[in-house]
């Protein structure tokens, strides 16, 4: 093990130098312009794989954007471990708030600025990287290992959850590792066990055929934007409460244990809220900040248009107006649920003055695990070692829509193990990664295989 060890620490530089190559590719999702560059990630992937010494690498072709497979089987008696993560990335707008290109990777005090820097290019190429050193040096790997990326993770992974539903005895294995979530802190090396879901609507109301002069016709019909404010209004209570009836029908309350773990965690509110330039926090009623965004569901806007937004003023009532909205779900809310809720709720609070259509875009199903498995104790381990300090064992409020399908069709438990940063910007603009988190990180997946290895299935 010391020699795959040495070897990683050896290798600092090239592995920033190749790992600005995979960021160099706008690989994002979201937008049909960036199609090709989705597709070229894919292909760089793949080549990538082969490199380390993976075999049956492939492009298994989906509606969607491909996924990357690969696999090294030849480790007999010893557990299978199943890699999930994704290559593709946000869109980079603002575009003018990035201080270097979002795809001409920068290294600036000790971190690497570029879209996909942590979320999640550079946490996959660490498990690649930890491949290689283990091929390199000893000409195998410790366990069985199956790798699925995915580039279609920021878009919804659409496509992934039929994936693995036809392609359940290929995937078969002891356990699931993903690196595609954060530190609690920096300094604070981290084990994520629950995730929370999500449901996301976009809310259109239109009000008559056409814009109208607001002198002429003021007064005589509803106004759009001011329809969708009172209907957005009614649904949280000045409490932060969610309105919508049933919405909290299936939240798993927090079981004493838990409150008590998370208040032995190092969590500063005031530091949080500046960091976040926010005057003052708030949330619902009765819950503290960290059990608001791991335990707690939320309603949100994502974004509202409607009308005249240009410079001056212009008399009008708009004819339509356009809510994005979503939900953060907790176990064990059921998104299929919560949306019937949800349009029901709308279309009974809209009053007949407008025409309203509620459509649903993306979603994923929460995720909650027992940490005291013993492939989360392996990863304990491994990160111990790797970051010299034992992991501390926190929930997330971001979604990843597979890991409760990897947890059902395959039945096999998933470790979380993410070398992000709270701070990291992901999906805002200026995102980088830290590289000492990073090098720690190939070290630890590395020692991770070997501690899995050891694991009992
Ligand atoms: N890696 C994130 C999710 C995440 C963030 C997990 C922080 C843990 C900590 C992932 O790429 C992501 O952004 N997911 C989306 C899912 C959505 C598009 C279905 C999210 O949470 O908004
Ligand atoms: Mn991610
Ligand atoms: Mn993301």
């Amino acid at each position: 093990m010391l020699n795959v060890i040495d070897f990683i620490h050896a290798q600092r530089d090239r592995y920033v130098d190749e790992l600005t190559r995979f960021l160099a590719i706008p690989s994002i999702s979201a937008l049909p312009a960036h199609a090709a560059d989705v597709r070229r990630c894919a292909e760089w992937l793949a080549d990538q794989m082969r490199g380390v010494g993976l075999e049956n690498v492939r492009l298994e072709a989906t509606p969607g954007n491909p996924i990357v497979y690969g696999e090294w089987l030849h480790a007999p008696g010893a557990p299978t471990m199943l890699f999930y993560g994704h290559y593709d990335v946000q869109p980079v707008d603002p575009i003018d708030l990035w201080e270097s290109p979002p795809f001409e990777a920068t290294v600036r005090d000790g971190e690497i600025y570029a879209r996909g820097a942590a979320d999640d290019k550079g946490q996959v190429f660490m498990h690649l990287k930890a491949i290689e050193a283990h091929m390199k040096q000893t000409g195998k790997l410790p366990v069985n290992i199956k790798l699925i990326v995915e580039g279609e993770e920021e878009v919804g992974s659409a496509n992934l959850d039929e994936f693995v539903r036809a392609n359940k005895p290929a995937l078969a294995s002891d356990v699931v590792v993903i690196s595609d979530s954060a530190m609690f802190d920096r300094g604070v090396p981290s084990i994520c066990y629950s995730l929370r879901g999500l449901v996301y609507f976009q809310i259109d109301m239109r009000g008559t055929r056409s814009d109208l002069h607001s002198g002429v016709f003021g007064g005589a019909v509803a106004n759009p934007a001011m329809v969708l404010a009172q209907v957005l209004a009614q649904m949280k209570d000045r409490g932060g409460r969610v309105k919508i009836p049933g919405f909290y029908d299936d939240v798993r309350p927090l079981s004493d244990d838990e409150r008590q773990a998370w208040k032995t965690l190092p969590f500063n509110e005031k530091q949080y809220r500046k960091a976040l330039g926010a005057p003052k926090l708030f949330g619902e009623t009765g819950f503290s900040t960290l059990e608001r965004v791991w335990a707690r569901p939320t309603f949100e806007v994502n974004g509202l248009l409607s009308g005249f937004t240009g410079e001056g003023a212009k008399t009008v009532i708009p004819a339509v107006a356009m809510a994005k909205v979503s939900m953060r779900l907790v176990p064990d809310q059921n998104p299929d649920r919560i949306a019937e809720l949800v349009e029901a709720y709308v279309k009974k609070i809209t009053p007949k003055t407008v025409e309203v259509t509620v459509t649903r875009l993306h979603g994923g199903k929460p995720w909650l695990t027992d940490y005291h498995n013993s492939f989360v104790q392996a990863a304990s381990r491994a990160i111990e070692q790797g970051f010299g300090k034992a992991p501390v064992f926190c929930r997330e409020g971001g979604s990843i829509p597979v890991v409760s399908t990897f947890q059902e069709e395959l039945g096999v438990p998933a470790v979380l193990f993410g070398v992000g940063l709270p701070d990291e910007n992901a999906h805002a603009p200026n995102e980088k990664l830290d590289l000492a988190n990073f090098h720690g990180g190939i070290v630890s997946a590395a020692i991770l295989y070997d501690e899995i290895a050891k694991t009992a299935v």
